[in-house]
């Protein structure tokens, strides 16, 4: 199977052709920098932005690895071609620690921190300074896309574009419909997933979309199997990777995702839909409690 096909096949099934040249992704964290390395090696212009230039520096040499490596799986043993693919994709894409100096692109997808008030903030201020024609997307996990976007007027330009991480190998796109997406604005979003190679589904701004919906009470069930001892974390994910077929067990997922984004996920989706599976889980809290995070902290429910 090819686990790359987002370089070399489309599945978004849109009548129109992609109309977004230049995209502008705000937060260059773990998902803002695979956004724009997909955006960047479909051939577009992107700007990252964020606050914090060290990170930038991060996103930036974390997609010049990832570019050498789907360029090997592209071009195999031609160097030449591998190298060329790697600096094309690479010299489209442009920083900045201010978003006023990146408003000017066809599509802004915000990918920063998953607070309300924060993402709302952001969003009052794109609406703002970005020209009229400008579709704005959020890629937030849990949070009401439309919740995000109470005080923008471009409503009819404005919706959910959910990846799933890791970007540039995860083929899924949730396109979530914002109260008031206009039709056109719906098809552009389907052509540019396509554009990128993603296939696209399309989900009401219901808690958790489809994924982390479903997703959520399996790995809190786990977690909860974990905390009652009934079976090691190994063996928890040796399992569902042997007896279900998933790529990674619960935990190792979980702790790859971030235990507090698995926390905030599913306390976001318990506070909308009061299902009990969703509900707080102790041994979650006191993980996240003592920064241990998962692998980006080094330490999760496995140590790295
Ligand atoms: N960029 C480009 N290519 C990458 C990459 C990256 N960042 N990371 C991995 N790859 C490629 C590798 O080059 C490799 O390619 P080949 O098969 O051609 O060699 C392939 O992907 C597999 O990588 P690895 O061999 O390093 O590792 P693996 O086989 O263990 O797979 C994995 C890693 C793809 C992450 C796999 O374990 C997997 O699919 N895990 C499940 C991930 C998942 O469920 N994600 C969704 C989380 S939920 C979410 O994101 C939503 C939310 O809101 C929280
Ligand atoms: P991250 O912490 O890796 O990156 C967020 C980045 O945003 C940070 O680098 C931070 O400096 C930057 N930032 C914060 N406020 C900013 C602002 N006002 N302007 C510019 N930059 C700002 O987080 P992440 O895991 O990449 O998640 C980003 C978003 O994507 C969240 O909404 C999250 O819920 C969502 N998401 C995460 C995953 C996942 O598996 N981690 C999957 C799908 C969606």
């Amino acid at each position: 199977m090819n686990k790359l096909i987002g370089v070399t096949r489309n599945f978004c099934s849109s009548s129109t052709r992609n109309a977004i040249k230049t995209v502008t992704v705000v937060g260059g964290g773990l998902m803002g920098s695979g956004i724009a390395q997909v955006a960047a090696q479909a051939g577009q212009n992107v700007t990252i932005v964020d606050l914090q230039p060290e990170i930038l520096d991060k996103a930036q040499k974390s997609i010049q690895n990832n570019l050498v490596r789907v360029g090997k799986k592209l071009y195999k043993d031609d160097a030449s071609k591998v190298e060329a693919f790697v600096k094309d994709s690479f010299d489209r894409i442009k920083v900045a620690t201010k978003v006023e100096d990146a408003v000017n692109a066809d599509l802004i997808i915000e990918a920063i921190v998953e607070k309300l008030d924060v993402k709302q903030e952001l969003f009052n201020k794109l609406d703002q300074l970005a020209p009229g024609h400008t579709i704005l997307a959020t890629n937030t996990s849990s949070i009401s896309v439309n919740e995000i976007a109470a005080g923008i007027k471009r409503k009819d330009r404005y919706g959910g574009l959910h990846f799933f991480n890791p970007v540039p190998v995860m083929r899924l796109l949730e396109v979530i419909k914002g109260e008031q997406m206009s039709e056109e604005t719906y098809q552009a979003m389907l052509a540019w997933g396509a554009s990128i190679g993603k296939t696209c589904i399309t989900c009401k701004d219901t808690p958790g979309f489809v994924v982390n919906r479903l997703l959520g009470p399996y790995s809190a069930e786990a977690i909860r199997l974990y905390e009652r001892g009934d079976a090691s974390a190994q063996d928890i994910d040796i399992a569902m990777k042997l007896g279900a077929g998933y790529p990674m067990g619960p935990l190792e997922l979980s702790d790859y995702t971030g235990l507090d984004t698995k926390k905030f996920v599913l306390g976001t989706i318990y506070k909308k839909t009061s299902n009990p599976v969703f509900r707080p889980i102790p041994l979650l809290d006191k993980l996240v409690e003592e920064g241990k995070l998962g692998r980006k902290t080094g330490e999760g429910f496995y140590k790295y």
